[in-house]
């Protein structure tokens, strides 16, 4: 087991690499995206406050997702691991995740980048369905819904071309300043996320090895 994190851009193939993970290496996977909408649909304040910034593709306050993710990594199933998928997205983040870590005398393993260009993005995002039954990801064009699943996808509240824009250019102004801050403590690993699925899943195997 290990503790790692998957970092990209939105709609880099996160959450189709977790979910392949999950069944490789049956990680933990604790995606705060997943969260936080777990919390809107169930009408929390913390999903009611989140919901605001969310849909229209802005983060979500620090203080608030800090909080909640430090409490689930905290949890007994993550003690011998975990992968974090979202998180952390500010340099702030990153920094409380390392400072909650220290404090159980554990620290990360690995944090893999998927890269895709920037163009690339709109039309992953726009084209992407999820099965509300089995959470599964699928897209309309690149890995189109089976029948008898096809009829019951839906689309994300934030996967208009509008929000879409807004998430990238977050990315590049939030979230990639912790690029770096990876990259000077030697865990930061990069793999191509603009092949297909089957690829990216191979570049992440050789990084995490057998
Ligand atoms: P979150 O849910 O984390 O969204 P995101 O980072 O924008 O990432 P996505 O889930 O959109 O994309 P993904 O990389 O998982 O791609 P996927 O595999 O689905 O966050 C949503 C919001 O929550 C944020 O905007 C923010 O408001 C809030 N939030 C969450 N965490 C936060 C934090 N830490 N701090 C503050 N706010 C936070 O793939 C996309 C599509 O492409 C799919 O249709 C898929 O089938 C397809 N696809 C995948 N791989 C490939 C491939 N290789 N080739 C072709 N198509 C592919």
């Amino acid at each position: 087991m290990m503790r790692m994190i998957l970092v990209g851009p939105p709609g880099a193939g996160k959450g189709t690499q977790a979910a392949r993970l999950v069944e490789r290496y049956g990680f933990v996977h604790l995606s705060t995206g997943d969260m936080l909408r777990a919390a809107t649909k169930a009408g929390t304040e913390l999903g009611k406050r989140a919901h605001e910034f969310m849909k229209d593709g802005k983060l979500v306050p620090d203080e608030l997702v800090i909080a909640m993710t430090i409490e689930r990594i905290g949890q007994d199933d993550c003690k011998a691991g975990f992968m974090l998928d979202g998180f952390p997205r500010t340099l702030p983040q990153a920094e409380a995740l390392d400072a909650a870590l220290d404090a159980a005398g554990t620290k990360l393993d690995a944090v893999v980048l998927i890269e895709v260009p920037d163009y690339k993005i709109v039309g992953r995002i726009t084209g992407r369905r999820s099965d509300p039954v089995t959470g599964k990801i699928y897209h309309l064009e690149f890995d189109p819904p089976p029948p008898g699943v096809a009829d019951r996808v839906v689309l994300r509240a934030d996967d208009n071309e509008e929000a879409c824009k807004q998430r990238l250019k977050k990315y590049h102004s939030e979230t990639a300043p912790v690029i770096p801050y990876y990259g000077a403590k030697g865990i930061l690993r990069r793999v191509d996320g603009d092949t297909t699925p089957d690829g990216v899943a191979r570049g992440i195997a050789a990084i995490l090895g057998a």
